[in-house]
């Protein structure tokens, strides 16, 4: 089954509690929380507080997607906060290597994010560090942006994952049109903001783009 993990970034600022356990309910597998820093990219959004305020409204998974430079500094701050799982940018320092060994050793799961104009090689070190690849399909620093074909990048990664237990999540401009384009290609988790949160009922919004998802791959629930 294909994974939807929901960005909070498109929900209402002034909701967030009310809104994670309604996209949970909704059905969703993880809350992905987009941590920008207003350095690494043009935006700014959650730190450590925010994401400890969260903590107790999720009950699948915390997904913290670090759009911050340096990463190494605040890791023992989010895994204080309740972080799950931290994904850091192999872009935002040179010793990627070192932060996902930190991330790891401060006890949560590690994933490493390729920005768009990032070729597949740069992870290919880093796979035995890591529980999720995460693949950009736009730019990182707003919803909302058009989808970024990724998809021979994908294919490559999820060779070289073997059958290593990793996933590969796609994150940017997923929509029902776009999500069997990267379900086809290898990957198995889908983030999603404006498709999620923008009008109609979460639950429908996210069967659909899991539904589109699975059909391109014969994948069932
Ligand atoms: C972009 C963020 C994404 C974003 C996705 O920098 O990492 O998670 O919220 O939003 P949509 O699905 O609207 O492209
Ligand atoms: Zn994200």
């Amino acid at each position: 089954m294909t994974l939807i993990a929901p960005s909070i970034l498109s929900a209402d600022f002034a909701d967030f509690g009310r809104q994670i356990r309604a996209v949970e309910d909704a059905g969703a597998d993880w809350v992905h929380v987009d941590v920008m820093d207003n350095h690494f990219v043009p935006n700014l959004t959650f730190g450590p507080p925010a994401v400890k305020a969260f903590r107790p409204h999720v009950k699948t998974l915390m997904d913290v997607h670090l759009m911050i430079a340096p990463v190494d500094p605040s890791i023992p701050a989010y895994a204080e906060a309740g972080a799950d799982r931290l994904t850091a940018h192999v872009e935002a320092g040179p010793h990627i290597h070192r932060t996902l060994q930190a991330i790891r050793d401060a006890d949560m799961q590690a994933g490493v994010a390729l920005n768009p104009g990032t070729p597949a090689d740069a992870v290919e070190n880093l796979l035995d560090l890591v529980d999720l690849v995460l693949v950009m399909t736009v730019n990182p620093g707003f919803g909302g942006q058009s989808f970024i074909d990724m998809t021979a990048k994908i294919a490559r990664i999820r060779a070289m994952i073997g059958d290593r237990p990793v996933h590969i999540q796609v994150d940017g401009g997923i929509t029902p049109e776009t999500a069997p384009r990267v379900t086809r290609a290898g990957a198995d988790v889908l983030v999603a903001g404006s498709a999620v949160f923008k009008g109609g009922t979460y639950a429908d919004n996210i069967a659909a783009i899991r539904k589109a998802g699975d059909a391109a791959t014969g994948r069932m629930a």
